[in-house]
Formats: structure tokens, C-alpha cells, sequence
């Protein structure tokens, strides 16, 4: 079942910019899908929209099947929002800011959950501590910990890992890989490339409020791969002989040549390029490869969509 569905969604703010433009989407129960695109994209846009704190222009959104304006309750209590913003009351305590939330959905109290998710947070020593007293990085975690509190089925994280340190992006991806365990859907908005190929399931991405891609992120990166093979001369070249020049090759300093292939190709022609250096007098003194990342296909994909 997909647990979101977006549809034809279309914003226009008050002065007339249009931050979605169409965007469709569709999220499967229990994945990791990472909502990739630059700032200014539409990524927080499209989430307030399927968590109801703007309303879509036009178009529809379901979460879990229910129509996140005409059943916006039982859509809303389906979802966990980490916003992008940190907006923590200053002077409440920690552990009651997350009990509150799980409050305001209606659900009973229960400390035992409150305590398992601060705990896990790395939260429960500080749960007496008044919010304006931590660090951004535990402020985060608090707000992690206030989108869990009502156990969502659906959890929207809108870049979790902007500005945090180091280890609070490790925790984030466990605490994340954990939730996937309980079979939590996960949405995480990131411009961070690295961190959509390291946790994501799937990779959407948006631009300019329109959805160019989306698809599994290990055929993504294996269908879009360029693998380069960089080799070593032993001696320096001031040019690319004009006997090599139907390869694609680039001279990158005088004893460095870089060749470029498809990995999927039925033949990657390595084996006739190095007959055909030896051919043209060049020695080879090293060889070593490298598959183009998911950064690289990004790039691509929205400077060609700028041009
Ligand atoms: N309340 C608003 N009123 C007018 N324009 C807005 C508003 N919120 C966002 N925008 C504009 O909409 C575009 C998309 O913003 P946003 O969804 O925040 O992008 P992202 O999260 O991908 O960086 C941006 O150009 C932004 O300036
Ligand atoms: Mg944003």
C-alpha cells in the first residue's frame, strides 16, 4: 500500500510564487524514501503540505488513504513532523514537552513509552533540564523525541542533519534504521547527498517544485553510474595523443590521464585503450577506478533541468 500519496500538488504562496508546480509522489508503507533537491526546491513546502500546515493550492494528499484536508485529523495523527525549524517552548522541561505532545493527539499518558524514547535519544539525563538550556544538537533530539510521542506510522523529518555534528548524524541514522524496523515509513528531506545514499530506500528528487525523479537508490546509481578509470603515466604528456582521441579521455595533469565509461556498456574498452597507449609510447605506472556517486547524477540532473 502506499502510505502517501501525492497527487498533481500545487502551491502558490500569498504574492503569487508557486513553490509546487505539480508535484506527484508516491511513498510505500515501511520504506526510506529521501526527498533530495537544493534549497529552495519546495521539499519543506511539499511536507507542510501533507502534514496539513499549509493547505495545497490544488491537488490531492492521502496519508494511510485519508485525504489530508477533508480527514486532516485522522491523516495528522498517522504523522510525526521533525520540522526544519527548532520551535521549542524555552522554559518547559524536556520530559514534559514530549508528554505534552503525545497530549495533544488525544492518546493516554504513558511514561514508559516517554521514557523509552528519551532514553534511546540519549535525552533521559537531561529530561529534567529546561529546553533553553541545551545545546542545538539536543534541542534536535527533542524534537525528534516530541514527533515520536504519539507513535506515528509516518515519520517526517525535514533536514535532521543540517548544522548538527557528526555524532548526532550517527544517532539520527540509528535511531532512524530502527524505526524502519517497526516498520515506521520514513521521509527525510536532505540536501546532503551522502545522506540519502546512506540510509535512503529511495531517492525522490525535486526541483523547482516539480518531482524529475524518483526510483531505488541502488538502480538509480547503478543505471545513471559513470565509472572513470584515472591512469598513471610514467612519463609527462603535454597533450592526448591524436591517436587516442576517439576515446573520452582528459588529460588532468601532464601525467595523469582520466577515462570515462559506462559500467553497463557491453564492452567498457579498457582493454583496447591500454593496447592502444602502449601503441602511442605510453607507460602505464598505475591504474584505479571510481564509480561517480549519487552527488554526481544530482548535479546532473538539476543543472540540466536549469539550462
Ligand atoms: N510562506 C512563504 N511565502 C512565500 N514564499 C515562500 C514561503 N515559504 C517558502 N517560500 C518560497 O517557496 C520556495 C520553496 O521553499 P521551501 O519549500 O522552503 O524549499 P526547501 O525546503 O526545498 O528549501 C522558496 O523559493 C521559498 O522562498
Ligand atoms: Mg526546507
Amino acid at each position: 500500500m502506499d502510505m502517501v500519496d501525492i497527487r498533481d500538488a500545487r502551491k502558490t504562496y500569498e504574492g503569487g510564487f508557486e513553490a509546487l508546480r505539480g508535484a506527484s509522489l508516491q511513498i510505500r508503507e515501511g520504506e526510506i524514501l529521501a526527498l533530495l533537491g537544493p534549497n529552495g526546491a519546495g521539499k519543506t513546502t511539499l511536507i507542510s503540505a501533507i502534514c496539513g500546515i499549509t493547505q495545497p493550492t490544488s491537488g490531492t494528499i492521502r496519508v494511510g488513504g485519508h485525504d489530508v484536508v477533508k480527514d486532516y485529523r485522522q491523516a495528522r495523527n498517522l504523522i510525526g513532523l521533525v520540522p526544519q525549524e527548532i520551535n521549542l517552548e524555552p522554559f518547559e522541561k524536556v520530559a514534559n514537552t514530549v508528554a505534552f505532545s503525545r497530549g495533544l493527539f488525544g492518546l493516554r499518558r504513558n511514561d514508559a513509552l516517554i521514557e523509552d524514547i528519551l532514553r534511546k535519544l540519549s535525552l533521559w539525563d537531561k529530561r529534567g533540564a529546561a529546553v533553553k538550556e541545551l545545546s542545538g544538537g539536543m534541542k534536535r533530539r527533542v524534537l525528534i523525541a516530541k514527533a515520536l510521542s504519539h507513535e506515528p506510522r509516518v515519520l517526517f523529518l525535514d533536514e535532521p542533519t543540517a548544522g548538527v555534528d557528526v555524532e548526532l548524524r550517527r544517532d539520527m541514522w540509528a535511531i532512524v534504521e530502527e524505526l524502519r524496523q517497526d516498520g515506521v515509513t520514513i521521509i527525510l528531506t536532505t540536501h546532503y547527498i551522502e545522506e540519502a545514499e546512506a540510509i535512503a530506500d529511495r531517492v525522490a528528487v525535486i526541483d523547482k517544485g516539480q518531482i524529475l525523479l524518483v526510483e531505488d537508490k541502488d538502480s538509480l546509481m547503478e543505471r545513471m553510474g559513470q565509472k572513470s578509470l584515472t591512469i598513471d603515466l610514467t612519463e609527462p604528456i603535454s597533450s592526448v595523443p591524436d591517436v587516442l582521441s576517439d576515446y573520452d579521455l582528459v588529460l588532468k595533469d601532464e601525467t595523469t590521464l582520466v577515462y570515462s565509461y559506462d559500467i553497463n556498456a557491453e564492452r567498457t574498452g579498457i582493454g583496447r585503450l591500454m593496447a592502444d597507449l602502449s601503441g602511442a609510447g605510453l607507460y602505464v605506472r598505475d591504474v584505479s577506478t571510481r564509480q561517480n556517486s549519487l552527488e554526481d547524477i544530482f548535479v546532473g540532473l538539476v543543472e540540466g533541468d536549469a539550462a
